[in-house]
């Protein structure tokens, strides 16, 4: 070469224009905040694996809410902590289940606020599965995906605008999706966690939302992160059976995934920022080992970077804060 190339430099250089042709960005309206609602607490909680995110009692669920809304924040994630557990999960399927209760709650004190509810059975199983077993431990996945759709609709007849299966059992959102139309909810979209894998990224959680298996894993139903090919395979399905958005989860290290799935849908595509990715910023932030602010932005963008239209992620009010105050 008789000369060296400096374009790529000369891009850099001035921070004006760095700016001016960065090609990703987060914004608070792309985020997404996961909450968790209690029904056997009467104040908040902090949950000791995830500093900083605690459990809400159901009439003070709006005050989280309200928060990360006067941030920017305008979509939530709800998760259900029931007072009581069975084989079946009822506790989460019925109209007076603790998410319906918040979901009518938070309808009347922020109506403005978008509400999605997470779908799955391991909150209300007295043995933390995502369906239902049978007497050889077995996940029994046609069954399942019933409970699941009544699930759905009992969230979508107490006001939830979307609702995020997240069990991974075959057919739910095909299953879902009918349920709801025959009810006239042919409005409500599905955002599907489509691409879940068995992650020990989960762990805090589980913790959070005391759904551990008791016994086994789940790896009969979610997938082995040693393949990327299933990954085609679960987005054709949930795309197929009539998901409206499509997820990959964890975040940041599945961005392979997540590109793969904005790469092959027309449709947005979200991930999760997961228990385990927030847990280990907050732990080394807290020693002081790595700048919090600025991990958290980075991770959110290199989301953005590999597809992500949206992210769902504990850090949603504080980023937004942070991106207000860049
Ligand atoms: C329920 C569910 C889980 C998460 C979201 N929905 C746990 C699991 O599948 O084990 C994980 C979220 C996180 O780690 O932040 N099935």
């Amino acid at each position: 070469m008789l000369f060296p190339v400096r374009r790529p430099r000369r891009l850099r250089v001035d921070s004006r224009l760095r700016n001016m042709v960065k090609e990703f960005s987060v914004e608070p309206r792309q985020l997404i905040y996961p909450l968790f609602v209690s029904e056997t607490i009467t104040e908040p909680d902090e949950i000791s694996s995830m500093p900083g995110q605690m459990h809400w009692p159901i009439n003070q669920i709006d005050e989280p809410i309200n928060n990360a809304m006067s941030k920017g924040v305008k979509a939530f994630l709800l998760f259900g902590i029931p007072a009581t557990k069975d084989i079946h999960g009822e506790s989460g399927c019925g109209e007076d289940s603790v998410v319906c209760k918040a979901i009518k709650h938070i309808k009347e004190k922020c109506p403005n606020a978008y509400i999605i509810t997470d779908v799955c059975l391991c909150e209300y199983t007295s043995h933390g599965h995502c369906g239902f077993i049978n007497n050889e431990g077995e996940v029994e996945n046609d069954i399942s995906c019933k409970q699941l759709a009544k699930m759905a609709l009992s969230h979508v007849k107490a006001g939830a605008d979307m609702v995020a299966p997240s069990d991974m059992m075959d057919g739910r959102i095909a299953a879902i999706r009918k349920i709801l139309d025959d009810n006239g909810f042919i409005n409500t979209p599905i955002m599907s966690y489509s691409v879940k894998y068995a992650s020990s990224f989960y762990g805090p959680f589980r913790e959070a939302a005391d759904s551990a298996p008791g016994k086994g894993d789940r790896k009969g139903y979610q997938m082995d992160f040693a393949n990327s090919r299933d990954a085609s395979i679960e987005l054709e399905l949930d795309y197929e059976e009539g998901a409206d958005i499509l997820m990959v989860k964890p975040g940041l290290p599945y961005l392979d995934i997540l590109k793969q799935a904005s790469e092959n849908y027309n449709c947005p595509i979200a991930t999760y920022h997961v228990s385990g990715e927030y847990s280990m910023i907050k732990a080394a932030a807290e020693k002081g080992w790595i700048d919090e602010k600025k991990i958290v932005l980075e991770s959110l963008t290199a989301m953005r970077r590999a597809g992500a239209d949206l992210i769902i992620t504990y850090y949603a009010p504080q980023a937004a804060e942070w991106l207000m105050e860049k």
